[in-house]
């Protein structure tokens, strides 16, 4: 055999033996946890400002984004599809006015997205690399939510609340093996939350808004499977 030839079996057998290499297999029963950094970027949209239910013309909110330690968790129900939950520290915003003279920013909240999914791996259970899609439910927690001094000084002391909110999220994220236990991952979702922000003001009326964060969620990290 030429030792071009012979040099290019040996990669073709190495290349076979990698892809069959069963120890990463995803099979039933697995349980593949990961962790890393998340961020959620809000794509936000919001009604008018309503003070006691009277809209002000040109009046929005915007959210900025936030990193956190995200933890995600699938358990494969078979050897294609699996339950995920994305869970996280609880996320930092700052919520900034808009149209009431120069943009300032009005409220500071955290919030907690948890997430559960099906998922789907479309590859065979051998495969190093493990891309899948998933849907399912988020409900996200808002609290510590406060006026900031801004706010304060732009309009009038009180208090604020932010609804909880119950939709729909959308996943598509890649297991790749680094050792028999290891994965690099990464993975996005498009989540829909929705809320609604009410002030209370000390000077007696009422400011709501309907926001709509509808952030994309970005994960890289690490995995260990079971
Ligand atoms: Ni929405």
């Amino acid at each position: 055999m030429a030792a071009k030839l012979k040099a290019s079996v040996s990669v073709l057998a190495l290349g076979v033996a990698l892809a069959s290499g069963s120890a990463m297999a995803y099979q039933q029963g697995d349980m593949v946890l990961r962790a890393g950094a998340a961020m959620v970027d809000p794509d936000a949209s919001s009604s008018p400002l309503a003070i006691n239910g009277v809209e002000v013309a040109g009046t929005s909110v915007d959210v900025d984004d936030n990193t956190q330690l995200g933890i995600t968790f699938t358990y494969m129900l078979n050897d294609n599809f699996g339950v995920g939950v994305l869970a996280a520290t609880p996320f930092s915003h700052t919520v900034t006015a808009k149209g009431l003279g120069p943009d300032f920013k009005a409220i500071d909240l955290k919030h907690l997205p948890p997430t559960v999914s099906l998922q789907y791996f479309p590859m065979a259970s051998g495969s190093k690399f493990q891309p899948y899609v998933g849907a399912g439910l988020n409900y996200t927690l808002f609290f510590d939510e406060e006026l900031t001094s801004a706010f304060e000084a732009n309009v009038d002391s009180g208090s604020v609340k932010l609804d909880d909110s119950f939709g729909l999220a959308f996943e598509l994220g890649c297991d790749f093996e680094i050792s028999d236990n290891l994965v690099l991952n990464a993975a996005i979702w498009s989540i829909d939350i929705d809320t609604t922000a009410t002030i209370k003001l000390d000077s007696g009326p009422k400011v709501t808004t309907d926001v709509d964060i509808d952030p994309l969620v970005y994960m890289l990290g690490v995995g260990y499977k079971f």
